[in-house]
């Protein structure tokens, strides 16, 4: 009898919430969350593909899994996400103590092999799932959320860009929009049950509804979602900057519970990477949307991603991602060395740039970024800041924890029954990841 599930996520927020969807899966087939994977009889390996690293990471878990399951040959182990997909039958040829294999459009799927496994429990281990869903974004799965307060919500699948890096289209397959009436629902009922900020998730949010029968588009959907009341703080990710729109500016600036935060990754400062990129902007245009952006809502705070090391990338190119860094002067940038996916555009091109190389630019760009974040969060010590407090902070217990609309974390001394409250708090010490302040 199986009875206890653990999952292991790696990868970004997608990845995630996918984990709350899988553990919707067993807790509405009456499972328990075990206390970590030595008590477990199911172990779910969420996995990511997007980089190598995210990769090897999984790869070296699973070998820890083995020696798990010679100790308890009756523990099954489950492979799900971006990695299962793409890999498919062969994870079963080159690790046959995996048990079920399931990509991101076949989360539903986990119901059946559930089921059969509560049945029998020595069924055929190699059931598989793996072809994406046309239909996925037409269900509702339910959801065993992380936290009380904020809720992450999907408003589409899969992928249409095709930058020529990127694994995601090959994995995450096709874009599909989810109606804009499921989503309200699921808004509402988060509404319901206390949650006070969604972050509505999608690959490409400023495309929604291009896929849809519906005549309507990312903006409209903001504005649709705003009139839930109960629900304070409104984010999104991630944009595309060729698609970013004026529209969408003044959706930020005219709707308060819309967060004044945006995250618009550049990926490059250089025309001729972006274009090898498939990027479909240039930093020119890329800039003018950021300089109408700022006109319309001074405060707000911008972040991106960048990769370095992308192959072709000269000198001259990677000075000009520091050029653009000092002329945006964002908030903050999560910075990546390019790495070799699988059956991506990218592998076929010429000039890649040698491990060290990479290494050395990814230093200098986040030590370049480095001074530019602490100075923006220098300059908020002595401010009033609204924040949504989340409850206690995880690396200090006796600490409370909570965000500002641009989405910076406040550390600060407080009772937990501020926990999904908006409070003001006054910004004593800015640190490089955090501010701390005093509960007004
Ligand atoms: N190599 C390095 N970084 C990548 N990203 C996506 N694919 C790759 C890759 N092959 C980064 C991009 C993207 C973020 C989620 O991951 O910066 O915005
Ligand atoms: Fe998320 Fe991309 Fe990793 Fe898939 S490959 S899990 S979409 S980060």
């Amino acid at each position: 009898m199986l009875n206890k599930f653990h999952i292991h996520t790696f990868g970004c927020q997608m990845n995630v919430h996918d984990s709350e969807k899988i553990a919707g899966i067993f807790s509405q087939s009456g499972f328990q969350e075990a206390d970590g994977s030595n008590n477990a009889d199911v172990i779910v390996l969420n996995t990511c593909s997007i980089r190598e690293k995210a990769e090897q990471k999984f790869y070296s878990e699973l070998g820890r899994l083995k020696k798990a399951k010679k100790n308890n040959p009756d523990l099954k182990i489950a492979v799900a996400g971006c990695i299962a997909q793409q890999e498919k039958e062969t994870l079963f040829k080159r690790f046959p103590y995996i048990d079920f294999v399931f990509g991101p459009d076949n989360i539903d799927n986990l119901q059946r092999w559930v089921t059969d496994r509560e049945q029998d429990n020595n069924c055929d281990p190699q059931t598989t799932a793996l072809k994406t869903n046309p239909y996925y974004h037409t269900k509702t799965l339910p959801v065993k959320r992380g936290g009380q307060v904020r809720a992450w919500v999907s408003i589409m699948y899969g992928c249409d860009n095709f930058c020529t890096y990127c694994v995601v289209p090959y994995t995450r397959g096709r874009e599909r929009s989810r109606s804009s009436k499921d989503i309200f629902f699921e808004v509402k009922s988060l509404a319901e049950n206390g949650f006070k900020e969604i972050t509505l998730l999608g690959q490409n949010v400023n495309s929604y509804g291009i896929t849809s029968h519906e005549n309507i588009d990312f903006t409209d959907l903001l504005y649709k979602l705003h009139e839930i009341e109960l629900i304070q703080r409104i984010r999104f990710v991630t944009s595309h900057p060729r698609d970013f729109s004026e529209k969408l500016i003044r959706a930020i600036k005219d709707l308060p519970n819309v967060c004044d935060h945006l995250h618009l990754p550049l990926q490059a400062g250089s025309d001729d990477i972006l274009k090898s990129m498939n990027r479909g902007y240039t930093f020119e245009e890329y800039k003018r949307k950021i300089d109408l952006l700022r006109a319309s809502i001074p405060h707000v705070s911008i972040t991106t991603d960048i990769i370095v090391g992308f192959p072709g990338e000269t000198e001259e190119d990677f000075q000009c991602t520091l050029n653009s860094l000092a002329e945006i002067q964002y908030d903050g940038i999560f910075a990546f060395k390019y790495s070799k996916r699988p059956g991506t555009g990218a592998i076929e091109l010429p000039d890649h740039i040698d491990e060290r190389t990479k290494s050395e630019r990814l230093r200098k760009i986040l030590k370049f970024q480095e001074d530019i974040t602490y100075r923006k969060n220098k300059s908020l010590e002595g401010h009033l800041i609204e924040i949504l407090v989340e409850g206690t902070s995880e690396n200090d217990t006796e600490k409370m924890t909570g965000r500002t609309t641009t989405n910076k974390i406040v550390n600060f001394y407080g009772d937990s029954n501020l926990t999904g409250k908006l409070i003001k708090v006054k910004i004593l010490d800015a640190k490089q990841h955090s501010l701390y302040g005093e509960a007004v």
